[in-house]
């Protein structure tokens, strides 16, 4: 039957929406590009949307949709209701998220204060905490909300123990909004280790802490994300994928 429409737009059309909070950058980019196989996809940043080169790339392979959501905007809660009813206006569907925003600042002990504590937890707990909350009425029934979590929910990293104790309050979460969304919606952490080390980092070192002798790929994530996107049966659990840095002595 001639449907007027070319072989692509049927195949865009097929697809289903994903959010990812904190999808343009580093992890959120890798996956939103692996997403776009087989996804449309919404994309947050703290940033003013710019037409990034590699965001353009995804455009052509599948629809996507750009949100500024800021973790320090004191309207944050009111401009991602704004935001998703207006998703919800143009009749976009959210069959899943996955939540990635977060900042891995190193701040031994000595140098908290009020305001950087209330900095890192602000990105790597309040917003997480808020974005489940204003996304879970607007996914469909059967969506994962997927956290990226961190290994060291199990060993804390010493020189960041605020973002660490902001890992282990996520990993709280997933356990309490299982039960909170459950039956209709489900909700998965990965705990994960290092797989984009940032520039501070040693990397040799962070392979050398593993059972496995090797560093995360972003692979290892997709892989893992796929699974509970994909997996029924599954939720209130958090996978660790970490090489066996938590068994490391
Ligand atoms: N990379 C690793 O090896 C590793 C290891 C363990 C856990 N993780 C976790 O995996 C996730 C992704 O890691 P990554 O290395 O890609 O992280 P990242 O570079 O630290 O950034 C993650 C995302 O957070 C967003 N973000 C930063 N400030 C924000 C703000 N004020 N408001 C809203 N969003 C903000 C960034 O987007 P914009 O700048 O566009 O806003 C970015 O997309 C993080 O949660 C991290 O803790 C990563």
């Amino acid at each position: 039957m001639q449907t007027g429409h070319s072989t692509s737009e049927v195949e865009i059309n097929e697809k289903t929406w994903r959010i990812i909070v904190g999808g343009v950058r580093r992890l959120g980019l890798v996956l939103a590009k692996s997403l776009s196989e087989n996804h449309k996809l919404v994309l947050t940043s703290s940033q003013t949307p710019e037409r990034a080169e590699e965001i353009s790339k995804l455009s052509i392979l599948t629809d996507v949709r750009r949100l500024r959501w800021d973790a320090n905007d004191p309207q944050l809660t009111s401009q991602m209701m704004t935001d998703l009813e207006a998703l919800r206006g143009d009749g976009i569907q959210l069959n899943g998220a996955v939540i990635a925003a977060g900042t891995f600042p190193s701040t031994p002990l000595g140098s908290w204060d009020v305001n950087t504590l209330q900095q890192i937890w602000k990105i790597n707990l309040t917003f997480p905490f808020l974005a489940a909350q204003s996304l879970a009425p607007y996914l469909t029934d059967g969506s994962c909300i997927q956290f990226i979590l961190d290994t060291c929910i199990h060993r804390p990293w010493l020189n960041r123990l605020p973002y660490s104790s902001a890992k282990s309050g996520l990993a709280s979460l997933v356990y309490g909004l299982a039960q909170s969304l459950a039956p209709n919606i489900r909700v998965v952490g990965h705990a994960i280790g290092a797989v984009l080390p940032d520039a501070e980092s040693d990397p040799a070192f962070l392979q050398n802490q593993t059972l496995l002798k090797r560093l995360g790929c972003p692979e290892d994530l997709i892989r893992a994300i796929n699974y509970a996107d994909s997996s029924p049966y599954l939720t209130g659990e958090i996978l660790t994928l970490d090489g066996g840095r938590r068994w490391f002595i």
